[in-house]
């Protein structure tokens, strides 16, 4: 499968980075895209559906042995640079590696530690790793990264490892190297990702339908708030907590068990806050699945409306959103079909990040300007926006498979 121009630009770039760095031509080259997700927000941890695809952004790593010199100075340690931060770290690649402090390179650690787990032992290596994608933006840099280095390691060894396997050590790697309890979606979309269709993630049977974005008019347009109001993390792993609870209290194993009757009937054993916790995400599943409908059968205007209320229930019963992210949405929403929107909504975690909106391609331009204006008027800054289409999962790209 041919590559797009802008992941040929980004290898390109990343292997001239390698020469520059490490002095020769790098023998394995791995991409892993981001995602993002069209609806099912906050659902994958209630073992509920999802509908996310891979996007044509990337987390690229050009890679070798180390020189002589190198490699007679580290024996069990692999070191990455990264472009974007110019900066080295260190990676343990022998043995049971606990999780050290974190940082940017928790990541890589944790997904070569899972690795190793596994049986793969990549040896000592050199790595540069270059992104497109905004750090820390929403849009899966850190699942990216993880897959990206899983990837680079089944290059190197030679060994592959079942797909769903590598989801599952990637995510654990975010769970224990970078504390961060997050569900499947991320590192799922950026292995199983296809060309041309978003998929209908069954988060507790952990297999994925996959949805063609049949009409070819169709752009998904992505919108970068450029802003972040949670820093630590606090706020997801509350809401996860808070979502078990509503569970126990409704008496089924997850949310994704629960029916609205169910939850209306039990309303008065749970608080406000627990209710609108709950009925976010047993709303939220039940619209993911007749959004993946409404998309098979092209009925746009249902997407549309589909997309408009999940951001409302992501902001008014699970407080997720902020004020950037809403306004994006009220721009997006202004504009409406006869404009070229079909619908849009925030996208990933929330508290900052960014927006998805379905775009005709046809009028892609004018909405880009339109949000661009409007946030940037409104907020100060600069909103980054860019249209993407569904991109296919990581891959090895050198050396060629054929
Ligand atoms: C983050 C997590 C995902 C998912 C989304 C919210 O992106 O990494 O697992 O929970 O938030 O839908």
């Amino acid at each position: 499968m041919g590559l797009s121009e802008q992941l040929e630009r980004l290898v390109e770039e990343a292997e001239e980075h390698f020469v520059r760095r490490c002095g020769a031509a790098p023998r394995w080259t791995v991409a892993a895209p981001g995602r993002v997700n069209l609806i099912g927000e906050h659902t994958d941890y209630n073992e509920g559906y999802v509908l996310p695809m891979a996007i044509d952004r990337y987390v690229v790593m050009a890679a070798d042995r180390p020189d002589g010199q190198a490699r007679a100075a580290g024996g069990n340690e692999a070191r990455v640079y990264s472009v974007e931060l110019d900066r080295w770290a260190t990676i343990t690649v022998e043995g049971d590696v606990a999780p050290g402090p974190r940082g940017w390179s928790s990541y890589v650690q944790g997904a070569v530690a899972g690795c190793l787990e596994k049986g793969l032992r990549p040896g000592p290596f050199e790595a540069v790793i270059h992104a497109d994608l905004p750090l820390g933006g929403g849009l899966s840099s850190s699942a990216a990264l993880e897959v990206a280095t899983a990837t680079l390691v089944e290059a190197i060894t030679g060994q592959r490892l079942d797909p769903l396997e590598k989801a599952l050590l990637c995510q654990e790697a975010e769970h224990r190297f970078a504390g961060m309890p997050c569900g499947i979606m991320d590192q799922f979309s950026s292995i199983m990702g296809r060309q041309g269709h978003v998929m209908l993630l069954d988060c507790r049977a952990l297999e994925a339908e996959l949805v063609r974005m049949a009409e070819a008019d169709l752009a998904v347009l992505i919108a970068n708030t450029n802003v972040k109001h949670e820093l630590t993390g606090g706020q997801y792993s509350q809401r996860r907590a808070q979502c078990e609870h509503a569970a126990r209290v409704l008496g089924v194993r997850a949310l994704r068990d629960a029916t609205p009757a169910q939850l209306e009937q039990c309303r008065s054993r749970l608080d406000e806050l627990h209710y609108r916790r709950a009925r976010h995400v047993i709303s939220e599943i039940a619209r993911t699945v007749q959004a993946a409908e409404a998309i098979r059968r092209g009925q746009w205007d249902r997407l549309g409306q589909l997309m408009y209320e999940s951001h409302r229930s992501l902001r008014d019963d699970y407080e997720v959103s902020c004020g950037e992210l809403d306004l994006l949405v009220e721009l997006a929403r202004s504009i409406g079909p006869e404009g070229g929107v079909i619908g849009s909504r925030m996208t990933g975690g929330g508290f900052g990040g960014c927006t998805v909106s379905v775009v005709r391609h046809s009028a892609i331009d004018s909405v880009t300007e339109t949000l661009y204006d409007g946030y940037l008027q409104e907020i100060g800054i600069p909103p980054t926006l860019f249209a993407t289409r569904p991109a296919q999962g990581a891959r090895i790209l050198r050396p060629p498979s054929d």
